[in-house]
């Protein structure tokens, strides 16, 4: 869904949504969340040259996930194939992949599991509200993954910080997202409440705040990073960081004109790419750092592997959807009064 699809839906352009957030366009999902992930995972597995009964773990980072019990993680779990595999979600909001990568790392390093696949996956188009024009257009589906193994070798995620900033949890709030005695009373309508600049001034200190954490905990300083993977938000979030660290914005990934927010799938959409455009190289280090709902933030130093081409491709897919953005949202638009009828496909 581009801008100017956006445009005719709510009373907005695409100049203002690119000069504010940078965002282009952003993809809607006709699967669930448990299909993208474990699309996701089938190809991240692929890379990792690796089968699903080897893994030890699945880690589903998601604030929308299909089902809470049984959770969505076994429903991806099940579908790879990963008989032998715990499997649960994490909710942190847009932190969660980082929050699963950590929590899975240390339990490769205190020798729990030795395989771990983490993936982060959001169908947020599902809570839209598209009588909020300052909102609806941030946000799109996506899903991402990683494998991780135990090693000899000091590489993958070295070191972490997360954090919960106090007294923030009204500022990006879904409610009635869960259960509540609520749902006996109430319709179960959600919209998305955020106070933008809020969040903007947190999202910036609070990140800042862990990556300087993180640094120091590596002995490292911002010469000493080569690529930077942050949360996907809004580009202008991005730059008042690089500025904060005085980092360079050649070093950062930015990919949020192709996909907007994410959310969890955010930072392993955008490592994904990175890869893809050869950004990544061998033993480089990357350092990643997000924040969402909560507000729960933080950072994390990657140390890259050898190898940064995939060892195999899957031939996983899902069937494409057969019709427009409009006719697929159609439910939504209507549910919200909103009149498309003109821009659904005869
Ligand atoms: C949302 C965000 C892009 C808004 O940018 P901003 O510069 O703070 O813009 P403002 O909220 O001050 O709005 C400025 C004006 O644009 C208007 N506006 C809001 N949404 C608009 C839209 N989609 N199109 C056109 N105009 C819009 C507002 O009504 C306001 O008009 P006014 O000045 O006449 O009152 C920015 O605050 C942000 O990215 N915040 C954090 C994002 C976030 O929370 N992400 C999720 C967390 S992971």
């Amino acid at each position: 869904m581009t801008n100017d699809d956006m445009a005719k839906i709510v009373d907005t352009n695409d100049e203002w949504i690119f000069s504010r957030s940078g965002i282009r366009q952003r993809h809607y999902s006709h699967v669930t969340t448990g299909e993208m992930g474990w699309l996701a995972g089938e190809r991240a597995l692929a890379a990792a040259g690796i089968s699903a009964d080897e893994l030890d773990l699945v880690i589903l980072g998601s604030t929308t996930p299909e089902e809470y019990c049984p959770n969505t993680a076994s429903i991806i779990k099940n579908k790879l194939g990963a008989t032998k595999a715990a499997a649960f979600d994490l909710n942190s909001a847009c932190t969660s992949w980082l929050y699963g990568l950590n929590a899975a790392t240390d339990m490769v390093k205190s020798g729990s599991i030795k395989k771990a696949l983490v993936i982060g996956a959001e169908r947020i188009s599902v809570a839209m509200d598209w009588s909020k024009r300052e909102s609806c257009f941030l946000f799109g589906d996506g899903a991402g993954a990683v494998v991780i193994e135990a090693s000899e070798e000091k590489t993958g995620l070295l070191s972490a910080h997360m954090s919960c900033v106090p007294d923030s949890r009204e500022c990006l709030h879904i409610p009635k997202w869960g259960l509540s005695t609520m749902h006996w009373t109430d319709d179960l309508h959600v919209s998305l409440n955020f106070e933008g600049q809020e969040i903007f001034k947190s999202a910036v200190k609070g990140m800042s705040e862990s990556i300087a954490e993180v640094l120091r905990r590596e002995g490292l300083t911002a010469d000493d990073i080569d690529l930077f993977v942050p949360h996907q938000a809004n580009v202008r979030i991005i730059q008042a960081l690089a500025k904060r660290l005085n980092f360079p914005m050649e070093k950062i990934m930015v990919c949020i004109d192709k996909y907007a927010n994410t959310s969890a799938a955010a930072i392993p959409l955008a490592l994904c790419d990175a890869l893809a455009e050869g950004r990544v190289k061998p033993g480089m280090t990357i350092l990643t750092a997000s924040f969402g709902a909560g507000l729960t933030c933080g950072a994390g130093i990657i140390r890259w592997g050898d190898r940064v081409e995939p060892l195999q491709h899957s031939d996983a897919d899902i069937a494409p959807f057969e019709g427009t953005v409009f006719d697929l949202m159609k439910d939504s638009f209507a549910y919200y009064g909103v009149d498309a009828e003109h821009l659904l496909s005869k």
